[in-house]
């Protein structure tokens, strides 16, 4: 699990060559587990090679082991404004300090996960680059930053380093070099090869007169022998909405029948069915506007890639494809000069809501509908919308699961558990519930809700008072922030029990987070802070320690978005 260090099975003894020392440690920081998947992956394939992996969690691994390290791996994503992965903060901070060792002596490489929608694009991998050279490293491989389709890049980085891993070999063995990697290591239904799961049920869980739609989505796993643990993630790979792809079509004066060549493998489809299925046409970047200034005769577009980037990302924000092509036209690009330029569809991540061991074959999602306006027209999120408005029972959705080990019940059935999770932040407590039950767990549970209104925003109520009835769930609080006059969110319900929380924290409660990551999540952790220093009788920084402590331990886990 990403919780503990993985140590890949020993290569046989035969491919292994006293001569050089060919042990290669790959560390990762992953909040979603893509950046673990690919660690893992790459571990693999090194042992495959004949190296020897040690592949680990950064925050599994003791910095002071860095010195003793030939050969290093970082695989790391960067979560929202530049931050790390939660169980990359303690690593990175390490390495940023003065307590950092000097790594004469040390080869690395660094793969970089990120977005390029975001001005931080791979910020983290980023530093770490540039920490480690400055600690006397030595590059093995270029640093290769990967925007949200990542396969191709992260295949051609590892392709990268083991060329170099295996031309010291070669210079010490007179091996073979390895041939290039881009086979999948992986287990029948993934991320890139996703099963069709159909849909039982697709219901509004808000009341008439909510400001918000959630939906509850149940999809069938029948047949696909895909499992999975309370606090995973199912990814869903969505369709565009058709009629935005017809106004695309309609402003090109493009034919939806044309065939277009859709990736590097030479798969072909229809032009129409690329722009629904197969492309992200909802999202401008900052490399997707380099790549169209040279699909177009208008010099604008050059010019407004020449501002400065705050200029930059204002256009950026809140607009799409169709407003790109509206803006900067006319366009001399074809259709298929368009689509490769493309990004290309990434998935949508859901907190999973319910456990196997209570729906056998199923998966439950909560999700909420994404809509606004910008710039004069309506816009839409394109997996929450698909669901709310076009998915019907019998319909299916491509979908894997996202493993996250960083998020999951403690496995001692009678440690405490506190949760928070406000609006759709509730999913994975909805879980840790069904399998709390199931599994007979006899340790006291306390969720924090919060949404709008008692009246139409109370998610699964009765469920969760069944469960109270029960004893499953021992303590409830929730916050109805638009009830009252003055808003009330879970962190005000959380100080309102302080003395009795802090009770559990010393207990040993562990502490889940789900739901909004730039406001709630922020708020909630300060005043976790604010309990701690005041029911602990310590500084901040001693309260910050203790969070940190939790943290190290696995009892402060966030899944955040
Ligand atoms: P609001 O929309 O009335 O501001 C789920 O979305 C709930 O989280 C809503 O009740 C929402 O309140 C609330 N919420 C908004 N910002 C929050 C924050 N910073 N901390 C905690 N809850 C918040």
């Amino acid at each position: 699990t990403e919780g503990s260090s993985i140590q890949l099975a020993e290569v046989p003894a035969q491919n292994r060559d006293q001569s050089f020392s060919k042990e290669i440690t790959i560390l990762f920081g992953s909040q979603t587990g893509n950046a673990k998947s690919l660690a893992v992956k790459a571990g693999k394939i090194l042992e495959e090679k004949g190296f020897k992996a040690i592949v680990s969690v950064m925050s599994d691994f003791k910095p002071n082991n860095l010195k003793k390290i030939e050969n290093l791996l970082v695989v790391v994503s960067t979560q929202g404004e530049g931050d790390p992965p939660d169980n990359a903060i303690a690593f990175h901070e390490f390495l940023n300090s003065r307590r950092a060792p000097k790594l004469e002596g040390l080869r690395f490489s660094v793969l970089a996960l990120g977005d390029t929608s975001y001005e931080q694009y791979c910020q983290v991998g980023k530093e770490f680059d540039l920490r480690l050279e400055e600690l006397g490293g030595a590059r093995l491989y270029s640093r290769v930053d990967c925007d949200l389709d990542f396969d191709e890049p992260a295949a051609e980085w590892l392709d990268g380093v083991l060329d170099a891993l295996s031309q010291g070999q070669r210079e010490q063995s007179g091996q073979e070099p390895a041939s290039t990697v881009s086979q999948e290591v992986e287990s029948i239904f993934s991320r890139s090869n996703p099963f069709r799961a159909e849909v039982l049920e697709n219901l509004c869980l808000n009341g008439r007169g909510s400001n918000k739609e959630t939906r509850h989505l149940e999809l069938s796993l029948e047949g696909s022998g895909i499992t999975f643990l309370p606090g995973d993630s199912l990814g869903i790979y969505p369709e565009n909405d058709p009629a935005l792809v017809d106004l695309l079509i309609q402003e090109m004066k493009w034919d939806p029948e044309e065939i277009v060549t859709i990736n590097k493998k030479g798969e072909v489809s229809t032009l129409k069915e690329a722009l629904t299925a197969h492309f992200e046409i909802t999202v401008l970047t900052k490399p997707l506007l380099k790549s169209a200034a040279e699909l177009t005769v208008n010099e604008e577009l050059k010019k407004l890639i020449a501002e400065d980037e705050g200029k930059l990302r204002s256009y950026l924000g809140g607009r799409d494809l169709l407003d790109l092509i509206r803006d900067y036209g006319p366009w001399s690009g074809t259709a298929q000069d368009f689509i490769s330029i493309l990004r290309k569809m990434p998935a949508r991540l859901y907190s999973i809501a319910s456990s196997l061991k209570a729906y056998p074959d199923e998966v439950h999602l909560t999700i909420g509908s994404v809509r606004y306006d910008s710039l004069g027209r309506k816009r839409n999120g394109v997996c929450s919308i698909l669901c709310a408005e076009r998915l019907k029972p019998g319909d299916t959705l491509p979908v894997y699961i996202q493993h996250n080990d960083q998020f999951k019940l403690a496995e001692d059935p009678s440690t405490p558990v506190i949760m928070v999770g406000p609006g759709t932040g509730i999913a994975p407590f909805r879980a840790f519930m069904q399998e709390r039950e199931e599994t007979g767990a006899d340790g006291k549970s306390w969720l924090f809700f919060g949404d709008q209104h008692f009246r139409t925003d109370f998610l699964y109520q009765t469920e969760w008072q069944k469960w109270i009835e029960k004893g499953v769930l021992t303590r409830m609080d929730v916050a109805f922030s638009r009830d009252t006059d003055h808003k009330v969110y879970v962190q005000h319900r959380m100080l309102e029990h302080s003395s009795e929380l802090f009770k559990w924290l010393e207990e040993g409660a562990a502490v889940y987070i789900c739901g909004d990551e730039k406001n709630m999540a922020h708020d909630v952790h300060q005043t976790l802070l604010e309990i701690i220093e005041k029911e602990g009788r310590m500084s901040n920084v001693r309260a910050q320690e203790y969070l940190a402590g939790m943290q190290q331990q696995k009892r402060y886990l966030r899944d955040v978005y």
